[in-house]
């Protein structure tokens, strides 16, 4: 570790204690624990996490950082610190309560501040830096770590408040990835651990898309993927609010469904399932997904299910794959001339 990096961990060991301290036993904390209190978490939570709160100050923590010696230009590459006038420093965290974000060994390496009163960002993260890349690492990974090799799943969260208030609901194998997608070093990391990972994102147009994006990238790394389905419009903090911690466990969590089941269910939006000609098209889009399947015993559960679903025979449904997987076999060839060979191409034809 350089001797910038171990600077700035140093200043983040330094504050979060601040932080959680002003959280927990200060006014100046007040309006943090207040908000903590009115979103429903608890002390426990706030020590398991050590939540924190950064005061609406413009130079609490730098004049902090500065009494402890600290260089207040490597703070400023760290994201603690502003200076938009050469010299004048500024906090960067204002008004927020504070969620250190700690690394795979505990090392709390950076902050996200959420906003406590309305303004902008809603969230403010910490940038990227030599301790920080957040398409390497998952929020809460070192506390999740045990529970999830135990339980060989991870449930993927999108936010901080979602981790948090599901580890409260007694989901402890929560973690959640930092920004905006999930990558493949991500989810390359997750398979060490896991077989299989729920996806529980907000069941919004946002979530929607981050899911799908995020289950084809799981697949592909070899994990097997689930997806916990919530109510329209709704984050898995909203649920646990509203419905409670035992039904957020039995009937979302408990309730996840595989990505095939999420996908055929999905494509139903499009069509009026009421009427005949709609119904059809639907089959029609869902054949071309259970077709893909290559486990042979996987794409029959899936035939059998919607061939019950709209009572077509077991034999229609067969022939309707073998032809589909015809095609899907001969475009495999045009794609990869160099894996197949001649004799092949021609039995296919
Ligand atoms: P709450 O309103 O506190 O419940 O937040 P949320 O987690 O439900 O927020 P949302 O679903 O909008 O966003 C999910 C995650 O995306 C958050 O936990 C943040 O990590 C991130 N995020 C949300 N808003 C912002 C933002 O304004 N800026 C940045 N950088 N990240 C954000
Ligand atoms: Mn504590
Ligand atoms: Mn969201
Ligand atoms: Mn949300
Ligand atoms: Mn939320």
């Amino acid at each position: 570790l350089s001797a910038e990096a171990q600077s700035m961990l140093e200043a983040h060991e330094w504050l979060s204690k601040l932080y959680h301290h002003l959280l927990k036993h200060t006014k100046e904390g007040k309006e943090g624990s207040t908000y903590l209190d009115n979103r429903g978490i608890q002390q426990e939570t706030i020590d398991a996490f050590q939540l924190g709160f950064a005061p609406d100050k413009d130079n609490f923590t730098a004049s902090f950082l500065e009494k402890k010696g600290f260089h207040l230009q490597t703070m400023v590459k760290a994201g603690l610190l502003t200076n938009h006038q050469e010299q004048k420093f500024k906090d960067s965290f204002r008004g927020r309560v504070i969620f250190p974000i700690r690394n795979h060994q505990g090392k709390t390496v950076a902050f996200g501040g959420r906003i406590v009163s309305d303004g902008e960002p809603k969230y403010l993260n910490s940038p990227e830096t030599d301790l920080f890349h957040k398409g390497n690492m998952f929020y809460n990974f070192d506390l999740a770590r045990n529970h999830i090799r135990k339980t060989g799943e991870a449930i993927l969260f999108e936010g901080y408040m979602d981790v948090i208030t599901a580890y409260q609901a007694g989901i402890q194998n929560g973690i959640a990835s930092l920004g905006t997608s999930l990558t493949e070093k991500q989810a390359r990391l997750l398979r060490r651990y896991v077989d299989q990972v729920v996806i529980c994102y907000d069941a919004d147009p946002a979530g929607l898309e981050a899911t799908k994006k995020a289950a084809n990238i799981l697949q592909n790394a070899g994990c097997y993927v689930k997806i916990a389905k919530l109510k329209q419009g709704m984050d898995p903090d909203d649920y646990i609010k509203e419905y409670g911690s035992e039904s957020f466990r039995n009937h979302v969590i408990g309730a996840s469904v595989t990505y095939m089941s999420f996908q055929l269910d999905y494509l139903k939006k499009d069509y009026n399932l009421q009427v005949e000609s709609e119904r059809m098209q639907y089959i029609e889009k869902a054949l071309d997904e259970i077709a893909t399947i290559q486990k042979p015993f996987e794409r029959d559960h899936y035939l059998k299910e919607l061939g019950e679903r709209f009572d077509i025979s077991k034999e229609a449904m067969q022939q309707e794959i073998a032809y589909r997987r015809r095609k899907f076999e001969k475009y495999k060839d045009n794609q990869q001339p160099e894996r197949h060979t001649n004799i092949r191409k021609n039995v296919n034809t």
